[in-house]
């Protein structure tokens, strides 16, 4: 169930009229719900209830700190890739003995930090970051718990800027040289071998790449086992799409099911890494139509949220439903819902069929994640503000930047 549906002709999250909300607040505004964060995290961790797990939610999809502290509320652990990400969830008061690190390139700043928090597991992804984490465990008297990302070469069926479980791809160590490399991690003074993790992709609708996996790593471990080396977890990353058109993602029952049978009386606990699918539902972008400008190809309305507050349309061709507040009747056309930013990529929706005058609000829909997260300040434009909407409340989770701020940290030459 949406927690964003209209009531008496208007669009409202949960309790509160968006039109309240940009009232109030002023747009570009990321509007999110409680009860959808809420209740997507339950709905994930109740799926794998009865067997030993955590859910590490990937923070890189949505890391306001509100929606951190909701989920380490609720028992959820973290997957983080940077220093900046560890500095965040502690600072919402996730717990780092379930936190992960996955990541290319953990500096060795990155590691020291991670190292002192106590986190649970480092996914480490080459043989050169496990001797640089080995040396930085070992200057600092600590041993670091580590787990290898291997690449199970599995093709998820997504977009290629976001698969990341080919052998073409940067991510994870080579399936075949895990072994070696568990072997070699073993006899390391500095650091503790704890599990084993892959993450094939984002956005996958179809379960049969995630089967193919499992099965690929499962039987990595059970060869590992039979050379000594027990692992304590398995985890399996994220991935999980949603729906943004018409698509069909994996329904949580068919995955946990499929999961629950391949693993049934395993002793490793399971990790995972959904960040999309807690997250991406509960969000939209708020925002108002500046200008009307028909033309003799195209119609475009003007809005004023660009590619800088929603980049996934211009990097990934990406759709995301955009729909009125106050559905309007009258003259329907084909609009092109594009931003104030000086590129001919920066637009949110194309061909859309919409009514519309100037000075409408509109909500593009599915926001909640890679949205806000991925936003930047190109031409100079102020963040966007963050609410999270409670019931009948509004929450202001992040105000809007202000101008002075962009460059406060710039300096003349003398
Ligand atoms: N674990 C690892 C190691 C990851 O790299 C990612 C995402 C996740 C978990 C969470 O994946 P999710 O459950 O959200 O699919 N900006 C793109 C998505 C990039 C995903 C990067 N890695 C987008 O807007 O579609």
């Amino acid at each position: 169930m949406s927690r964003f549906a209209y009531r008496d002709g208007e669009l409202h999250a949960e309790g509160v009229a968006l039109s309240a909300i940009a009232q109030r607040f002023g747009t570009p505004c990321y509007v999110y719900s409680r009860a959808a964060l809420e209740s997507s995290y339950r709905e994930f961790d109740a799926a794998f209830a009865g067997i030993p797990h955590l859910v590490c939610y990937a923070m890189k999809a949505n890391a306001n700190l509100a929606v951190l502290n909701l989920f380490a509320r609720l028992g959820s652990g973290f997957d983080i890739v940077s220093g900046g990400e560890l500095a965040r969830v502690l600072a919402a008061g996730g717990d780092p003995a379930k936190i992960v690190f996955s990541g290319v390139g953990k500096t060795e700043v990155e590691m020291e930090r991670a190292l002192a928090a106590g986190i649970l597991c480092f996914n480490v992804e080459s043989a050169a970051e496990l001797a640089r984490l080995d040396a930085v465990a070992g200057r600092l008297r600590h041993r670091a718990p580590v787990s290898f990302r291997v690449n199970p070469d599995v093709d998820p069926k997504t977009h290629p800027y976001i698969a990341t479980g080919l052998k073409e791809s940067k991510f994870g160590v080579d399936f075949d040289e895990a072994p070696q490399l568990y072997r070699q991690a073993a006899r390391l003074p500095n650091v503790a071998v704890r599990g084993i993790d892959i993450h094939i992709g984002s956005q996958i609708t179809e379960i049969e790449p995630y089967r193919e996996a499992a099965i690929k790593l499962l039987g990595l471990v059970d060869r590992l086992r039979a050379d000594g080396i027990a692992l304590a977890h398995v985890d399996l990353g994220g991935g999980l799409g949603i729906r943004y058109r018409d698509e069909e993602p994996v329904s949580l029952s068919d995955y946990a099911r499929m999961i629950r049978a391949l693993f049934a009386g395993r002793p490793e606990r399971l990790l995972f890494e959904p960040g999309r699918r807690l997250v991406g539902d509960a969000g939209v972008l708020l925002t108002r139509v500046e200008f009307l400008k028909p033309g003799t190809a195209r119609d475009f309305a003007i809005v004023d949220a660009a590619m800088n507050d929603l980049l996934r349309p211009s990097l990934y061709d990406a759709w995301h439903a955009v729909d009125p507040v106050r559905p309007r009747r009258g003259d329907e056309r084909a609009w092109e819902i594009v931003g104030p930013v000086c590129e001919s990529g920066d637009f949110l929706a194309r061909d859309r069929w919409l009514a519309l005058a100037a000075g409408d609000l509109l909500a593009i829909r599915a926001a909640g994640a890679y949205g806000m997260s991925m936003s930047s300040n190109y031409n100079s434009r102020p963040r966007a503000c963050e609410v999270i909407v409670d019931d009948t409340q509004v929450h202001l989770v992040r105000r809007r930047e202000e101008i002075g701020e962009l460059f406060a940290l710039e300096n003349l030459l003398p």
